[in-house]
């Protein structure tokens, strides 16, 4: 898709996509492992292979591996090879067996398990059905779960810049500089982004001075990812590594800290990519908003604080090792940056912390932005209350 121009300008280059399907309904992903260097398309026939993508990371980012799991689903349900129901009941059991599957490939976004939920409670109505009206109902939950996306990213952009330009601005200042974390764009949703979509609202308005964007070691989804998109789209940008953080915000006049989010809980603590909280934490030393912008299904109103979110933890490859291009031989290649057998070996120095998310209490957070409103922090507060923007 294409989005507005700001005023004057040539309008924005098509949005890179993780998920396409063409015509005869073959679902496709771009294996995010080898981006921004090669663009491969690998076809997802059936649950398994979304699992397996899932869980490689080939794809990431909370809304899209929901879209994929259901896209998947849906595209298996779709072709010859399914299994043949001999009942409603059996058509129940499968797709609920599938769901169960597809939910454990990540744990701790929640958006993967709220589209399973949806597709589970589309079997509970399905009682005394027939196998291909079953098939049927699931199959366009899937096809919902997918297409609802771009649609609320655009007005969680809108919403969300609208919120921090109304603060920031003013007294001569007319464009604001950001910070995002980790990579919240079109690669990481159906399109336009979350965080990154509030950052192209302020860009579309003319209201964006510079968009930060942290390197997110150790998986490089800020330089990987959020560097492809923020080019491409030509949108003023400036790479920091993870430990700048500090020194920026002592250095720059920063507006604003936007980030993604992975879960969301009842009090408005945050689970999102690691680094997450240490930006919080620095973002308050030095008063600059913090916003967290999710769509309204990656609140989980059903836990209570971020002490009861499930962290990932990923295998240690994914730290002691890099991957990129070789530019002497051209050539995309893995390199090990520790000193042999850390990570792997079982020697006490030879171990690797590595979880993949971190939580940020509400505490720390100025708002958060869904695509039904903004719920803020009261002054003084130590939670936000995230049920009135569900
Ligand atoms: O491990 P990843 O790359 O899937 O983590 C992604 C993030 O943490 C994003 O910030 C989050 O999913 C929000 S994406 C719109």
């Amino acid at each position: 898709m294409v989005a507005a121009a700001p005023s004057g300008k040539q309008p924005l280059p098509d949005m890179m996509t993780s998920i396409r399907i063409d015509k005869s309904g073959q679902v496709e992903i771009v294996d995010q492992l080898l981006l921004p260097h090669s663009v491969a398309w690998i076809p997802i026939s059936t649950p398994e292979e979304a699992f397996d993508a899932i869980k490689s990371m080939k794809i990431r980012g909370a809304p899209a591996i929901a879209s994929l799991a259901a896209l998947s689903l849906k595209s298996y349900l779709s072709s010859s090879s399914r299994p043949s129901f001999a009942s409603g009941e059996e058509a129940v059991e499968w797709v609920s067996k599938t769901c169960d599957y597809l939910q454990s490939s990540r744990p701790t976004a929640v958006n993967l398990g709220e589209a399973m939920d949806r597709i589970r409670s589309t079997l509970k109505q399905s009682t005394g059905a027939d196998p291909e009206n079953v098939v049927e109902k699931v199959k366009k939950v899937c096809e919902d779960v997918h297409e609802e996306d771009l649609e609320r990213n655009m007005e969680m952009g809108r919403l969300g810049a609208e919120w921090l330009y109304k603060k920031r601005a003013g007294n001569g200042k007319k464009s604001l500089k950001v910070v995002t974390v980790c990579n919240t764009g079109s690669l990481a949703t159906s399109g336009y982004g979350t965080a990154i979509g509030v950052i192209t609202a302020l860009f579309e308005n003319d209201q964006l001075d510079t968009a930060y964007y942290a390197q997110t070691t150790p998986y490089h989804q800020g330089s990987r990812l959020t560097s492809l998109e923020l080019t491409t789209l030509q949108i003023p940008a400036c790479m920091i590594c993870d430990t700048m953080l500090g020194s920026l915000f002592q250095h720059e006049d920063i507006d604003g800290v936007i980030v993604g989010a992975d879960r969301v809980v009842k009090n408005g603590d945050t689970a999102n990519k690691i680094g997450t909280y240490q930006a919080a934490v620095l973002a308050q030393r030095h008063s600059i908003p913090f916003m967290v912008v999710a769509p309204v299904t990656t609140i989980d109103l059903s836990l209570s604080t971020g002490a009861d979110i499930h962290i990932e933890h990923r295998p240690s490859v994914e730290a002691t090792q890099v991957r990129g291009l070789n530019v002497e031989t051209g050539k995309l290649s893995v390199v090990r940056i520790t000193p042999e057998g850390v990570g792997q070996g079982d020697k006490p120095w030879q171990r690797v912390y590595n979880p993949s998310f971190d939580v940020t209490p509400a505490e720390l957070i100025s708002c958060v932005v869904t695509e039904k409103g903004v719920a803020e922090r009261k002054q003084g507060e130590k939670s936000i209350d995230v049920s009135s923007v569900c």
